[in-house]
C-alpha cells in the first residue's frame, strides 16, 4: 500500500513509458473514447465496484480508466501468468494524476511471469476493495475470477473446501489452497461477493463455455453477458487480432523466415481463420485441422488442405493450436516433429499442448533461449522450440492484440457493464448477448476513423428488405 493505494506490480518507475503508449493508445480507440464523451455527466457506473481479470495491457488500462470516467471504482489482475506489460500495470496503478511516489490510480495486482500460486493470490485480491467491500461486478475473460466466486460460494455453503488430492492438476490444487485461506479468513467471504454481484461481463470463447454450462446447471449465480458473440468482438478480434499478433508472436519469439514454411493451423474457428490469414500472408503454406464439417469445408474452400494431425507431423515447420480443446498435440507428436519445430497456441488455456507429458518423456532437456522461448532436446538429439511455454503466445511473446481492433471488444465491454450494472433485476441468471442496435453501434463508433462512407437506405428500401432505416440491419440469426 502506497499513498492509500493497494497494488503489486513489477515497477512503478516504468508508468512514464506506459502513459505515453496509453495516450497513442487512446487515439487508436475511437469507440472507447466516444463512450467517455457520452457518458462524461452521467456516469452509469457510479456505485460500481468492477473487479477485472483480463490481460493487463495498454488496450486494457484504456478500459480501466474509461470505466473509472463512467464512475467506477475498479481493481484489476490478469487472466495469464505471461500477459501483463508491465508498464501498462504501472502507469493504470500511478494513474493519470498521480507520480510514481504518490500513486493515484487503479489497484492492479499483476505482472509478466507471475508463478501460478501468485496468478490465484492474484485472483483473490480483486474480492476485496480498500474500504472493506465487495465488488458489485465483474469483468472476466475466460471465467478465472467467476470460477473462483463459484468454488468459493458453493465450498462455504457445503461447509468445507475439499483437501487436493493427487488426482487434482497443479492449477485446481492451487484454486483449492487460495480458496481454503480465503476462507479462513472470513467463512463466508465468497458467499457475500456473490450476493453483491450484479453480473459479469465475459471476454472471450472459452470463459463464454464456462458460463453456459453453469446456466444449464442452474448453478450460475448472477447474470452474465456473453460479450465474445457480439459480432463486432468474435469476428473482429479473435479474427483479425490473431491475424495481426500471431506473427508479431512468432517473429519476437523466434525470427523465423515464415515465407515457404509449413504452418499447421489446429481448429479453424474465429481465431484459426486469422491464424491461417496470418500465416500465409507472409508466404508461408498452412494446413488446417478441424474436427467440424462446416469449418473444414470453410477451410478447403479458401484453399487450406486439410488434414490429420499425424499425416503432418514430420514436416511441418510450425505448429499452431487454436480450438479452445484440450489434447490437441500429445508429448508423442511433439517427439516426431522436424528439428527445431515450432510449437505454440493462442486458445485461451495451456492444456491445448501437452506440456506435463513433454516434461515427462525421459532424459527430455529444456533450455531457456529467453523468457516464454525454450527449446526442449529428446534423447535422441532432436529439439523443438515451446513458445510461452504452451499459453498464449500473442500475448506471451508479443504484445496482444493492437488497439483498433481491442477498441471494438471494450466498447462492448463497457456497454455491457453500464447494461447489467443499472438494469438490476431486468436480467435472469442467464447468459445474455448485447441486442444488435448495440452490436451495430460499435461497429458505427469504428467507421469515421477509417474514413467510411456508409451508404444510408431510403424510406422505401428499408421498406422493402422489411428493416428500419436506422437498423438492427440484420435478424439475429444472420452469420455475417
Ligand atoms: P471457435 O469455437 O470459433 O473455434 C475453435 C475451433 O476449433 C472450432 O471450429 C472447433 O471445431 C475446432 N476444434 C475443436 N476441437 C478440435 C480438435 N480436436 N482438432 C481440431 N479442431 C478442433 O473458437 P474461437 O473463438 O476461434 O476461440 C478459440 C480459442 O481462442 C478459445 O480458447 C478462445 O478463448 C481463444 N481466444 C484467444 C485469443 C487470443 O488473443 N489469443 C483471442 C480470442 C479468443
Amino acid at each position: 500500500t502506497v499513498n492509500g493505494l493497494e497494488f503489486a506490480v513489477k515497477d512503478l518507475s516504468l508508468a512514464e513509458f506506459g502513459r505515453k503508449e496509453i495516450e497513442l493508445a487512446e487515439h487508436e480507440m475511437p469507440g472507447l473514447m466516444a463512450i467517455r464523451r457520452e457518458y462524461a455527466d452521467s456516469k452509469p457506473l457510479a456505485g460500481a465496484r468492477v473487479a477485472g481479470s483480463l490481460h493487463m495491457t495498454i488496450q486494457t488500462a484504456v478500459l480501466i480508466e474509461t470505466l473509472v470516467d463512467l464512475g467506477a471504482e475498479v481493481r484489476w489482475v490478469s487472466c495469464n501468468i505471461f500477459s501483463t506489460q508491465d508498464h501498462a500495470a504501472a502507469a493504470v496503478v500511478v494513474g493519470r494524476d498521480g507520480t510514481v511516489d504518490a500513486p493515484a490510480g487503479t489497484p492492479v495486482f499483476a505482472w509478466k511471469g507471475e508463478t501460478l500460486e501468485e496468478y490465484w493470490w492474484c485472483t483473490d485480491q480483486l474480492f476485496q476493495f480498500a474500504d472493506g467491500q465487495p465488488p458489485n461486478m465483474i469483468v472476466d475473460d475466460g471465467g478465472d475470477a467467476t470460477l473462483l466466486v463459484h468454488k468459493g460460494a458453493e465450498f462455504e455453503a457445503a461447509g468445507a473446501v475439499p483437501q487436493p488430492t493427487d488426482d487434482d492438476n497443479e492449477e485446481y490444487q492451487l484454486i483449492l489452497k487460495t480458496i481454503a485461506d480465503s476462507v479462513a479468513r472470513d467463512p463466508k467471504r465468497f458467499t457475500k461477493v456473490a450476493a453483491e454481484i450484479r453480473g459479469v461481463t465475459e471476454e472471450t470463447t472459452n470463459g463464454v463455455k464456462r458460463l453456459y454450462k453453469l446456466a444449464l446447471d442452474g448453478e450460475l449465480l448472477f447474470p452474465a453477458i456473453n460479450v465474445n458473440d457480439s459480432v463486432t468482438k468474435s469476428k473482429f478480434d479473435n479474427k483479425y487480432g490473431i491475424r495481426h499478433s500471431l506473427a508479431d508472436g512468432i517473429n519476437r519469439a523466434t525470427d523465423v523466415m515464415l515465407g515457404g514454411k509449413l504452418a499447421v493451423i489446429c481448429g479453424y474457428g474465429d481465431v484459426g481463420k486469422g491464424a491461417a490469414e496470418s500465416l500465409r500472408g507472409q508466404g508461408a503454406r498452412v494446413v488446417v485441422t478441424e474436427i467440424d464439417p462446416i469449418c473444414a469445408l470453410q477451410a478447403a474452400m479458401e484453399g487450406l488442405e486439410v488434414v490429420e494431425l499425424d499425416d503432418v507431423l514430420h514436416k511441418g515447420d510450425l505448429f499452431i493450436t487454436t480450438t479452445g480443446n484440450f489434447g490437441i498435440i500429445s508429448a508423442a507428436q511433439m517427439s516426431k516433429m522436424k528439428h527445431n519445430a515450432i510449437v505454440g497456441n493462442v486458445g485461451h488455456f495451456d492444456n491445448e499442448i501437452d506440456m506435463a507429458g513433454l516434461a515427462k518423456i525421459e532424459g527430455i532437456k529444456k533450455l531457456e533461449i529467453k523468457p516464454q522461448v525454450h527449446t526442449w532436446t529428446f534423447p535422441d538429439g532432436h529439439a523443438i522450440i515451446v513458445l510461452s511455454e504452451g499459453r498464449l503466445l500473442n500475448l506471451g511473446n508479443a504484445t496482444g492484440h493492437p488497439s483498433f481492433v481491442m477498441s471494438n471488444s471494450f466498447t462492448n465491454q463497457a456497454i455491457a457493464q453500464i447494461e447489467l450494472y443499472t438494469k438490476p433485476g431486468e436480467y435472469e441468471k442467464d447468459v445474455y448477448r448485447l441486442p444488435k442496435h448495440l452490436d451495430e453501434k460499435v461497429a458505427r463508433l469504428h467507421l469515421d476513423a477509417l474514413g467510411v462512407r456508409l451508404t444510408k437506405l431510403t424510406k422505401e428500401q428499408a421498406e422493402y428488405i422489411g428493416v428500419d432505416v436506422e437498423g438492427p440491419f440484420k435478424p439475429d440469426h444472420y452469420r455475417y
